[in-house]
């Protein structure tokens, strides 16, 4: 069977329990999953129960979709990615981005915590991503191209859709928390970066630098969908002087510490979209 036909197996299994219009899909970044709060639950299901789902086995992540109410909107909540560097291939990475396309959705957030790069970053900064530059080793739409999703060579020229960025920005301004937007590059992990690889992405025009959202969001655009991707600065990684040993439990704690502001960014969007 391929991806197509597993996805619209799998969107067939969410439509029986729900086949209303959902307006976005929310994919839930390491030490994010607080964000399920706002939900105003109508139905959920454990990746366990869904065909073709992988399931999720890094720590911080649960494994749940969750559809529900946010601000009158009707949202599904991915909480718990699926990591390349967990072992998972490029299409179970990509399948849930799938699944939603199939649902018929059209608009997709994505919350990541990451690296920062840039030396104006302090920890528990927002950077609210205009672009990216994929440094994974596999790309997800590599193999033949399934028309039905999209064409063979899509375009990248606005991989972010820039109302959603420009708007999240001057909210995040409104509330005066410390927001940018920026560059994130997608690296495949699990090793954080090593001193001179930090200095390297920074040169290269990065802002943030992280282990996920990159092939998401490079599938969500082959099929034509508006992306927004909010990263939290979880460790300065640039300049030296900045740099300090991390650990996965401090990047869950810096990103937790900083969600709220997330949340309220993502929730923002999803009323004004
Ligand atoms: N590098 C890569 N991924 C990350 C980092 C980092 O410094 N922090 C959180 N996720």
């Amino acid at each position: 069977m391929n991806v197509y036909e597993s996805a619209l197996e799998c969107a067939h299994v969410i439509k029986a329990k729900f086949s209303g219009t959902i307006d976005f899909a929310v994919v839930l970044g390491s030490g994010l999953s607080n964000f399920e709060r706002e939900i105003d639950i109508i139905c959920s299901f454990d990746y366990a129960d869904l065909p073709h789902f992988p399931l999720s086995t890094v720590l911080g992540h649960k494994g749940k979709l969750i559809i529900g109410k946010v601000k009158g909107k009707i949202v599904i909540c991915q909480s718990g990615r699926f990591h390349y560097y967990e072992g998972y291939s490029v299409n179970q990475v990509t399948f849930p981005i799938r699944v939603f396309k199939l649902l018929g959705i059209e608009k997709l957030i994505a919350t990541n915590a990451a690296g920062g790069l840039n030396p104006n970053q302090e920890v528990g900064d927002i950077v609210i991503l205009k672009d990216h530059i994929n440094m994974q080793p596999e790309h997800p739409l590599r193999g033949k191209n399934d028309d039905r999703f999209g064409p063979r060579f899509p375009d990248m020229m606005h991989a972010y859709y820039p109302d959603f960025y420009n708007k999240a920005l001057s909210y995040a301004r409104s509330k005066n928390y410390r927001c940018e937007l920026g560059v994130y590059v997608g690296v495949q992990g699990p090793t954080f970066e090593t001193p001179a690889e930090y200095q390297a992405f920074h040169r290269m025009g990065g802002d943030a630098v992280g282990m996920s959202t990159v092939p998401e969001v490079i599938v969500a655009n082959h099929m034509s969908m508006k992306v927004l991707g909010i990263s939290i600065i979880a460790d300065c990684g640039y300049p030296l002087e900045k740099l300090k040993v991390i650990s996965h439990q401090e990047v869950l704690e810096k990103s937790a510490e900083a969600e709220p502001k997330v949340t309220d960014i993502v929730t923002y969007v999803i009323e004004n979209f």
